[in-house]
């Protein structure tokens, strides 16, 4: 499995000199939900690469193994709870362009709470349109979770069936703000929307690895519990507890972020 990606250079320089992103880390346990334009420039310029990177590395792995499933598909929708600025969305497009070149519509629904990360994500969505043959349409709902009652009512509101549904370094900071109190944040959000894939689609959770202060628990091993509590069929996932990915761009060379993931079919 290829690890070791470079960021593009449209890319690179769009988030970097049209968008003046900066290279700059945050501690653990961080809640990008709450963070103002400035922080989230900060996030745009470290943490979309990473994001970018893994999206990447993990949907060739995965489609480079199942390219039977997909390889026939016009018209794919995707759904990504969480999304940010959309690195991840960006890699996973790159990922589809190299190698499912039959796709030639991509539907997606970009679900976030914080409105600073969304406008970024449209501008950086602008530039990928100019850069990729696909049609994209991507439609953002700015929404933000607060409880599991929210959760049940974007579950009525979430009418269409999805080909990919993602979620990138969000469900942690589901834990670390109790937002479903005490219970598990990943088996919720698994329940909640395996019953919205496709009959062939693949639902791809990605989270940090660190040890969460609030649930005091390592993070992965919650995630696995959670998903096991909700009877998910795992079909790949990254060996051990965490995975490294590197990313080079014009700010750092060979960036590296720590994962674990788990890819999961009906
Ligand atoms: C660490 S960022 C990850 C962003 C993106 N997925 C990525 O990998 O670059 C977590 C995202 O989840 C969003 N988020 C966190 N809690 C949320 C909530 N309660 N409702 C909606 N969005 C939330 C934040 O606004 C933030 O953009």
């Amino acid at each position: 499995m290829v690890t070791d990606v470079y960021l593009p250079k449209w890319l690179d320089k769009c988030i970097f000199t049209k968008l003046k992103a900066n290279y700059c880390c945050s501690n653990s346990d961080m809640t990008v939900i709450d963070w103002d334009k400035k922080d989230v420039l900060n996030y745009l310029g470290t943490y979309f690469p990473r994001s970018y990177a893994e999206a990447y590395c993990i949907f060739h792995a995965y489609f480079d193994s199942h390219l039977q499933d997909w390889t026939d598909k016009e018209k794919i929708s995707v759904f990504d709870f969480g999304c940010g600025t959309g690195g991840e969305i960006v890699g996973m497009l790159m990922a589809v362009s190299e190698l499912l070149p039959n796709i030639n519509t991509i539907d997606i629904i970009a679900l976030d709470g914080n409105q600073e990360a969304l406008r970024l994500f449209e501008q950086v969505m602008k530039e990928v349109a100019l850069r990729i043959s696909t049609t994209i349409k991507a439609q953002v709902a700015p929404i933000r979770i607060d409880d599991l009652y929210d959760l049940s009512l974007l579950d009525s509101l979430l009418t269409n069936d999805f080909d990919i549904i993602m979620s990138f370094k969000a469900i942690c900071e589901f834990v670390t703000k109790e937002r479903f109190e005490k219970q598990n944040a990943y088996e919720h959000i698994a329940r909640s929307f395996l019953p919205k894939l496709k009959e062939n689609g693949m639902m791809l959770l990605v989270d940090v690895t660190t040890y969460n202060n609030v649930s005091q628990e390592w993070l992965p091993i919650m995630m696995d519990k959670g998903l096991k509590e909700a009877d998910c069929n795992i079909v790949l996932a990254n060996a051990d507890y965490n995975q490294i990915f590197t990313v080079s761009h014009s700010k750092r060379k060979r960036d590296k972020s720590k994962v674990a993931w788990r890819i999961i079919e009906k």
